[in-house]
């Protein structure tokens, strides 16, 4: 499964970065509030870390407008993935897109419908959010497996993306089920690395490592 991480938080990208997970990164326009930056400098800078994907979001909600600031949003690097959102107008830009040889994330999809209509629009990705369904008392990581189900009962290429991943059992799971990508927010990622038999070990590891009076290099 890869890694994107969901955040427009350069300094947060470039540290994970360096750990070589990072496979791309998704932004939204509230992740572009939170940082606070500016749209087209922040995706900038992002793209010069991340080689993978870089969804970018349209805020325009009319298909010819959206890819007339899509086509904005691929003059800043070659790894821009377009996000539209999963309406009508969305999936006409989608189309538009793809068959002009764009990546695009279709995000916002709540129902295996919707993925099965953004898989017949080209998309690339998928985003079904996951955290945002189970809020409201429904079950996310049901929908995707629906979707993996679809999607290989008919050998779609679109890749799904597990996202409003809030846990790191969200991330678990969703690899269990065979989504292709999840987008981790880093407090998350950061998270999954933790285990306390593993810094058990390490404790009892070093106190015995000392009891030897041994050093590795002297
Ligand atoms: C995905 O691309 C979205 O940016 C993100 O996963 C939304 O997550 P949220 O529901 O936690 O805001």
């Amino acid at each position: 499964m890869k890694f994107f991480i969901d955040t427009a938080e350069i300094d947060e990208i470039k540290d994970l970065a360096a750990t070589g997970m990072v496979d791309g990164v998704t932004t939204n326009p509230t992740l572009i509030m939170k940082a606070g930056r500016d749209f087209i400098e922040v995706t900038r800078e992002i793209c010069a870390v991340v080689d993978g994907p870089v969804s970018a979001e349209v805020t325009a909600m009319e298909a010819g407008a959206m890819v007339t600031e899509a086509r904005k949003l691929l003059e800043i690097a070659l790894n821009i993935a377009i996000k539209v959102p999963l309406t009508w107008d969305g999936l006409k830009a989608c189309k538009a897109l793809t068959d002009d040889g764009h990546m695009v994330n279709v995000t916002l999809c709540f129902s295996a419908n919707q993925a099965l209509l953004a898989a017949k629009a080209g998309a690339t990705f998928i985003s079904p959010f996951i955290g945002r369904l189970d809020d409201i008392g429904l079950d996310g990581m049901e929908l995707v497996a629906d979707i993996r189900q679809i999607y290989d009962n008919y050998g779609i290429q679109t890749q799904l993306l597990a996202a409003s991943i809030r846990t790191v059992n969200h991330v678990a799971t969703a690899a269990k089920i065979g989504a292709d990508v999840a987008t981790i927010p880093p407090g998350v990622v950061r998270q999954l690395i933790r285990h306390p038999l593993t810094d058990k070990g390490i404790d009892t590891f070093l106190a015995d490592w000392a009891k030897t009076g041994q050093k590795i290099l002297s």
